[in-house]
C-alpha cells in the first residue's frame, strides 16, 4: 500500500530572516526543499509528491525538481495565506483517495522508519501524526505569573507527517474552510470532529527549520546521518 505525500512549501521564512524563502537555503549545497523531496523521492511507499509553493516561485521550483531528478511530484498548485491553506490546495488536486500524509517542506530530517508507522497507523484507524515526549518541565503561565505545572506525561510535542485516510482529511478541510477556522496542524481540523487521532513517537532530530538556530542544528543532524549511514 502506497501514500501521497502533500508538502506546504509556500511559506515565506520571516523567522529565518533570510533574503528568500528559507527552504532555498542550503545544506552540503542542496537546499533544504530538495533535501525534503529527496526523502520521498527514495522512499519506496511514497507513491506521488503534491507541492504547494508561491506564485512567482514555481518556476525556480520546477527547474529544481528537474535539475535534481525528483520524479514523483505530480502536482505543483498555488499556495495560500495560511500554511492550512497551502494544505487544502495540496489536496484538492491529490491524484489519490488513498492515504495521504502532509509534511512541513521545512523538516527534511523526517525517518522513513516514522512515516511507515504512520502510514500503517493511519490505515488501521483514520489518523496519526508524528510526536516526541516533552521534555522540559512545563507550567502554564498568564501574566507572567504561574497558574499551574501542567503533568509532563501526558504532554507531547507535534512535528509532521501527520497521516490520514483521504476522506477524513478532506471532511476536516472542507469544514474548516466553510467555517473559517484556521487550525495550528492538520490534527486540530480532525479532532474538532470528534475523531480520534494517534500518535506515532517521532525522533527530536525531525527538525523544523525555522529560526537561524536551526541551520546549526540542521548541519550537525546532516553530519550525524553520514556517521551513522558509513
Ligand atoms: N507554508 C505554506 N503556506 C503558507 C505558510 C507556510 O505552504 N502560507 C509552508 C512553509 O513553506 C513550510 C511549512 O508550511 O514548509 C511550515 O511553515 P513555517 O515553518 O511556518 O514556514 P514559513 O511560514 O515559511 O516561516 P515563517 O512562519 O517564519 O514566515
Ligand atoms: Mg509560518
Amino acid at each position: 500500500m502506497g501514500y501521497t505525500v502533500l508538502l506546504p512549501a509556500a511559506g515565506s521564512g520571516k523567522r529565518m530572516g533570510a533574503d528568500r524563502n528559507k527552504l532555498f537555503l542550503e545544506f552540503n549545497n542542496v537546499s533544504i526543499l530538495i533535501h525534503t523531496l529527496r526523502v520521498f523521492e527514495y522512499d519506496q511507499m511514497c507513491k506521488h509528491i503534491v507541492l504547494a509553493v508561491k506564485k512567482e516561485e514555481q518556476e525556480f521550483i520546477e527547474q529544481l525538481i528537474f535539475e535534481y531528478g525528483i520524479t514523483k511530484v505530480v502536482a505543483i498548485t498555488e499556495g495560500g495565506t495560511e500554511r492550512q491553506h497551502s494544505v487544502y490546495a495540496c489536496l484538492k488536486v491529490s491524484p489519490s483517495k488513498g492515504i495521504v500524509l502532509v509534511h512541513d517542506a521545512a523538516r527534511p530530517f523526517i525517518k522513513q522508519s516514522v512515516i511507515h508507522q504512520l502510514v500503517e497507523k493511519a490505515q488501521q484507524s483514520g489518523a496519526a501524526i508524528a510526536a516526541v515526549r516533552a521534555k522540559d518541565t512545563m507550567k502554564k503561565v498568564d501574566n507572567g505569573i504561574i497558574q499551574e505545572t501542567v503533568d509532563r506525561e501526558s504532554l507531547w510535542i507535534i512535528q509532521t507527517p501527520q497521516a490520514f485516510q483521504y476522506d477524513v482529511l478532506e471532511e476536516a478541510e472542507r469544514l474548516a474552510d466553510e467555517e473559517s477556522f484556521v487550525g495550528t496542524d492538520e490534527s486540530m481540523l480532525v479532532e474538532r470532529l470528534g475523531k480520534c487521532v494517534h500518535i506515532v513517537e517521532s525522533t527530536y532530530d525531525n527538525v523544523k527549520m525555522t529560526t537561524q538556530e536551526d541551520l546549526l542544528l540542521g548541519e550537525v543532524i546532516l553530519k550525524n546521518r553520514e556517521r551513522e549511514e558509513l
